[in-house]
């Protein structure tokens, strides 16, 4: 007979490398605590129905504190002999306090058990991730109140548009943010429900309380379907999918930052501590940091891919094949945390060189717009404004220089009416400030965009 805790009907041992392949101990070890939290709410139901006596489970509630307690501190030793976490915790318990311990596994199987300890994990990394997303709104929500009046062009397919507040882009990124924010709490509702008490995939004879195990567990609810509560991985697809939506935020908001820094833009200035020098050329200072951030967003983007294609055609209910839910879901949170942190302290430490800013819309075009709205304001269709001021463009082009360098006589040629105001429009940072519709780029829509994120905030 096998040696395996399931091995009765085998005669036969896998080689090494056999086992090697099927375990799951090497990565499913993060989720140790999760799992003897499951044992002892199982273990309590087990006695609180009187399914197991009050000596076995007090046994074993003991023996699995002790592991809890190593756990802790580092001083237990997993092993491939034993193929995943919920069979090295049960076999340390047995060599711990003796063959009671298989009673532990009362009413229960592999997987209701795996699928709640990963529940669990998720559980209490989501309110972390939730909170490092709002340390960057702080930041960004700090940033914009500093700059509100900090002019810049904005841009559209990477051509100067219009000119805008870089207040305003930054509360762009705090709106994106706040979305990402609201998908993860959402995320948080479908991760708040127990599988354990399902069994393998029928639910279980024994008269389990799944009630009280849950509130034990401090989840929600519990899975209305065993078969559902086995197989769903959803609330993980959801976990990979709000993480690479975040990432893709975080990727282009890095993207810029490299742009920016770059010696053509110069409109941000990263501190030496979050950026790298050259091995070969000694005046290089590079954005890796947000290179990598930017970077780090594929790999993201490949968990939720990887666990999609696992998952697709996967007939119910349990298949070995879900085993593969776990290295990417663990990879994603140990990137998606430090990529937040690292972009706080990169914005926290960020040198906005607003003169360099204003300057690259003082020799543009990005008023053009400002001037078609004025001749429309006299009364000439906005169509027709638009061709005229196109050709103005154009013969500005030409003659090298801008708008607001041709004399008045230019313009009353367009419109008698026009006077020296045209040239007050033309200013960009009154085209920011005069863009008051709701939500626009005015200064005062700006100051009031940070005065509601202040308020959601501080909730
Ligand atoms: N290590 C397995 C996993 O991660 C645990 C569940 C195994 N269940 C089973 N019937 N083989 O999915």
């Amino acid at each position: 007979m096998s040696t395996k805790l399931w091995g009765g009907r085998f005669q036969e041992e896998s080689e090494g490398w056999v086992n090697e392949f099927g375990a799951s101990i090497r990565f499913d070890q993060l989720m140790a605590d999760e799992d003897v939290m499951g044992s002892l709410a199982h273990v309590k139901m087990l006695q609180k129905t009187g399914i197991l006596s009050e000596s076995d489970s007090q046994q074993i509630i003991a023996g699995l504190e002790e592991i809890q307690q190593d756990i802790h501190t580092n001083k237990i030793q997993f092993s491939t002999d034993n193929e995943d976490i919920h069979m090295n915790i049960e076999s340390i318990l047995t060599e711990r306090i003796g063959a009671v311990a298989g009673k532990l596994h009362t009413g229960r199987s592999r997987n209701d058990q795996v699928a709640t300890d990963f529940h669990l994990y998720l559980k209490v990394r989501l309110p972390k991730i939730i909170q490092a997303i709002e340390a960057v709104q702080t930041t960004l929500v700090k940033l914009a109140e500093e700059n509100v009046e900090t002019v810049m062009p904005g841009y559209t397919h990477l051509q100067h548009a219009q000119p805008i507040s870089y207040g305003h882009y930054l509360m762009a990124y705090y709106q994106m943010l706040k979305r990402d924010k609201e998908r993860f709490t959402f995320n948080e509702q479908h991760t708040d429900i127990l599988p354990l008490g399902s069994a393998a995939l029928a639910g279980t004879t024994f008269p389990i309380d799944r009630q009280f195990v849950a509130s034990e567990l401090g989840f929600d609810s519990v899975y209305a379907n065993s078969l559902d509560a086995v197989s769903d991985r959803d609330f993980v697809l959801e976990f990979l999918s709000n993480a690479s939506i975040l990432m893709m935020h975080l990727s282009r908001l890095c993207e810029e930052i490299s742009m920016w820094v770059s010696y053509e833009f110069s409109y941000l200035e990263l501190s030496d501590a979050f950026t790298t020098g050259s091995s070969i050329m000694p005046q290089k200072k590079n954005p890796d940091m947000a290179e990598l951030i930017r970077g780090k967003s594929g790999r993201v983007f490949g968990h939720l891919m990887g666990l999609l294609a696992t998952m697709k055609s996967l007939p119910l209910a349990y298949n070995k094949d879900l085993q593969e839910d776990k290295e990417g879901t663990f990879d994603t949170v140990k990137t998606i945390l430090p990529a937040l942190k690292v972009l706080n302290g990169m914005l926290k430490s960020l040198k906005v060189n607003k003169a360099r800013m204003q300057a690259a819309v003082e020799n543009d075009y990005s008023n053009a717009t400002e001037l078609a709205d004025y001749l429309t304001t006299k009364g000439i269709p906005f169509r027709e404004a638009h061709k005229i001021v196109g050709e103005l463009v154009y013969e500005a082009i030409e003659g090298q220089q801008n708008l607001q360098d041709f004399p008045l006589t230019k313009f009353q040629e367009i419109d008698a009416t026009i006077d020296e105001t045209v040239y007050e429009i033309l200013d960009p940072v009154t085209a920011v400030r005069r863009r008051q519709s709701e939500g626009g780029t005015g200064f005062d829509q700006v100051i009031q965009q940070i005065q509601q994120a202040k308020t959601e905030l501080s909730k």
